[in-house]
């Protein structure tokens, strides 16, 4: 799937709230180097480098438009290009730190369990991921898919990303003598104009796919019934704007030192 760096810094500020929530919770660093997962254009890769200035820190992501954002944005960093799904953690690590990423790899619980195994002693992994999938962002995305006009191009794909493990799963796979575990959900409500603002936003994350999987001839027809049933799902407030919920998950986990 390719990535949209300027749309993605459309909702940047909103989307970066779960990072610093996320940061807020990772314990001081061991010596070590550090990592930001699926970095993007580097603005939770600024966070980081705020809250640890000396550490080590590198930007990972498969994205050659985001990686070159990010570049951009802090010139004196290292960004590599890297697919998680086969990317070798180094031993000794301080901090891997996963803002909105990992959603989209399905055997996930087993890539943070080989993630832990590299963590130095005192070492975090910390992860947040938007368990969505049935708000009406998503479910309406599906049901656009299905239309008589657009079902043949979804026929026998599966778009829709696979809905995350229950908490307990993280819990039970990733607790072990020397592992602590905290996962949390918090719902964010955020305000935004009106609805074709949900629209965007979305198309810098979850519709991406949905339109990728289009023939260009049909992605602005796919884009306005999308946008129709949004403005139902999402009625204008007394002031005009639009609530947008949006739940995540978050997981920290820590080695003892
Ligand atoms: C939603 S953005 C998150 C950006 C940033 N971490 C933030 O806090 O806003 C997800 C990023 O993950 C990257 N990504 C998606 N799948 C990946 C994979 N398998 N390996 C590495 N990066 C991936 C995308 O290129 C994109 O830049």
């Amino acid at each position: 799937m390719a990535w949209s760096a300027a749309q993605y810094a459309k909702f940047e500020d909103e989307r970066t709230r779960p990072a610093r929530d996320l940061l807020a919770q990772v314990p001081d660093l061991p010596a070590g180097p550090a990592f930001d997962l699926g970095c993007g254009p580097g603005n939770s890769t600024e966070l980081i480098l705020a809250r640890f200035p000396g550490s080590l820190l590198t930007g990972i992501d498969s994205d050659e438009d985001m990686l070159s954002a990010a570049r951009t944005r802090l010139p004196d960093l290292r960004f590599e290009r890297g697919d998680l799904a086969a990317w070798t953690p180094p031993a000794g690590s301080a901090l891997f730190f996963a803002n909105a990423v990992f959603q989209w790899l399905p055997e996930h619980v087993t890539l943070f369990e080989r993630l832990i195994l590299a963590l130095a002693p005192g070492g975090t992994l910390a992860v947040q991921m938007p368990d969505n999938l049935d708000e009406p962002t998503h479910l309406l995305m599906e049901e656009t898919a299905e239309e008589p006009a657009f079902a043949p191009a979804f026929a026998g794909r599966t778009i829709r990303r696979r809905s995350l493990p229950s908490p307990a799963t993280y819990v039970e796979r990733l607790t072990s003598k020397e592992v602590r575990v905290d996962v949390w959900h918090t719902v964010y409500y955020h305000q935004l104009v009106n609805a074709n603002a949900i629209v965007e936003w979305v198309k810098g994350t979850g519709l991406r796919p949905y339109l990728d999987a289009l023939p260009t001839t049909q992605r602005a027809g796919y884009l306005a019934a999308y946008a129709e049933k949004i403005r139902k799902a999402y009625p204008a407030m007394k002031n005009g704007r639009v609530l947008l919920r949006f739940p995540r998950l978050f997981i920290v986990a820590t080695r003892d030192r």
